[in-house]
C-alpha cells in the first residue's frame, strides 16, 4: 500500500474521490480540489475538520488554477462532469470540464515536476462494440456520448504529456462504480424516484440493459494497487466478470427497500436505451486487471446488493 506520498486527489468530495480520499489520508499527505459543482464537502468534511487532508475549492478549467499547490508524487484525476446522460443536450460542458480540467491538470503537473497521474476513463470510450467483454486492445474507439468522446481526449492528452516529459500514467477505464457516498447513477436514482413514490418505479430504457457494476472500494483499491506495480504508462479496464441488468438492480431496490406491489414502468427509450448516448450492454474484459494479481472483494451482483444497502443507509430519514 502506498504511504508517505504527498496525493492531490481532484474530484475528491465526490463519490469516488471521497473513498479515495478515505482509502489513503492516514498513511499519505493528501491535498483536495474540487470546485463542489456536483456535491458539497459532505464526504470529507470531519477529515478536513480534524486536518487530516487539505481541501482546496477550485475550478480546474481556470487557467492556471492549481499554480500554487506545488510538486506532489502523485496526481489521482478524478474531476469530471459526471452526467453522461447530460451529453445530447451540452456536449460542450464534456469539452470544457474533462479536456480543459485535464488539460489544466497536465500543464500544472509539467511545471511543478510532478511525475505520475492516475486518471479516471471510461467504458464509454469503446462506444458500442461488437466484442464483449471487450479487452483494452480493442478498436476503432468510436464513443456514442460526449463523455466518452471527452475520456477519449483525455487519455491521449495524457499519454502524449507521458511521452513528451516521462509522466508515468495509468489509465483506468471503470465499468459502473456503485457504493457508498454516491451521488448519482441508477442506484441512486431508483432508491430517491421510490422515496418520493413508493408505489411505482419508472427505468429508462427496456430494463435489459447489461452492464458490470464494481464496488467502489475495489475501485479505489485497484487503482492504487495497479498503480503502484507499475513501471509505465498503461492503460487498464476496471469492472467485474459478470454483469447485472437494470430490471435486476430495480427489483433488488424494491425488495432491499421492503416495498411490495409497485408498478414498474419502462420508458421503451431509445431502441431501448436508457437516454440518447447510453451503451446498452457495457462488459470491461478484465484479464489485464488480474494478471497484476488484483483480486476484486464483490462480484456485479454482488457490488449491486451492497451498494444499495449503503446507500439506504446514508439517507437522511424524513
Ligand atoms: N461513477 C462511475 O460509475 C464512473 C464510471 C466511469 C468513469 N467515472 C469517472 O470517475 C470520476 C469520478 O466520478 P464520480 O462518480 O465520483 O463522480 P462525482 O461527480 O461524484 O465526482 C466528480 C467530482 O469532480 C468535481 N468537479 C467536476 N468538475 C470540476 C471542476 N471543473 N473543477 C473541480 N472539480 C470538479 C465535482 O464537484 C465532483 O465532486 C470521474 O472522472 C468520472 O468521469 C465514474
Amino acid at each position: 500500500m502506498i504511504s508517505g506520498k504527498k496525493i492531490l486527489v481532484t474530484g475528491g468530495a465526490g463519490f469516488i474521490g471521497s473513498n479515495m480520499v478515505e482509502l489513503l489520508h492516514n498513511d499519505n499527505e493528501i491535498t483536495v480540489v474540487d470546485d463542489l459543482s456536483n456535491v458539497d464537502d459532505r464526504y470529507i468534511r470531519s477529515l478536513v475538520e480534524s486536518g487530516k487532508v487539505i481541501f482546496r475549492k477550485i475550478d480546474l478549467t481556470g487557467k492556471n488554477s492549481l499554480e500554487d499547490l506545488g510538486r506532489q508524487d502523485l496526481v489521482i484525476h478524478l474531476a469530471a462532469n459526471s452526467d453522461v446522460r447530460g451529453g445530447s443536450e451540452n456536449p460542450i460542458k464534456d469539452l470544457n470540464s474533462n479536456v480543459i480540467g485535464t488539460m489544466e491538470v497536465l500543464e500544472y503537473m509539467r511545471r511543478t515536476d510532478t511525475g505520475e497521474i492516475a486518471f479516471a476513463s471510461s467504458s464509454t470510450v469503446y462506444g458500442e462494440t461488437d466484442v464483449l467483454p471487450t479487452p483494452e486492445t480493442y478498436g476503432p474507439y468510436m464513443p456514442i456520448s460526449s463523455y466518452g468522446a471527452s475520456k477519449m481526449a483525455c487519455e491521449g492528452f495524457i499519454t502524449a504529456y507521458s511521452h513528451y516529459y516521462g509522466f508515468k500514467s495509468s489509465i483506468f477505464r471503470f465499468a459502473n462504480i456503485v457504493g457508498k457516498n454516491s451521488t448519482h447513477g441508477v442506484i441512486f436514482d431508483f432508491i430517491n424516484k421510490l422515496r418520493k413514490n413508493p408505489q411505482e418505479l419508472e427505468i429508462l430504457g427496456d430494463g435489459t440493459q447489461r452492464k458490470s457494476y464494481m464496488h467502489v472500494s475495489d475501485c479505489v483499491g485497484s487503482i492504487i494497487y495497479v498503480h503502484e506495480k507499475s513501471s509505465r504508462t498503461d492503460i487498464f479496464n476496471l469492472g467485474n466478470d459478470m454483469t447485472t441488468s437494470v430490471k435486476k438492480i430495480g427489483e433488488t431496490v424494491i425488495d432491499k427497500m421492503g416495498l411490495k406491489d409497485v408498478r414498474v414502468n419502462f420508458t421503451g427509450g431509445v431502441d431501448g436505451r436508457g437516454w440518447k448516448g447510453d451503451v446498452k450492454i457495457a462488459q470491461l474484459g478484465i484479464e489485464k486487471l488480474k494478471s497484476t494479481g488484483w483480486k476484486n472483494s464483490y462480484t456485479s451482483d454482488q457490488a449491486v446488493e451492497a451498494a444499495v444497502e449503503e446507500t439506504l443507509a446514508q439517507l437522511p430519514h424524513s
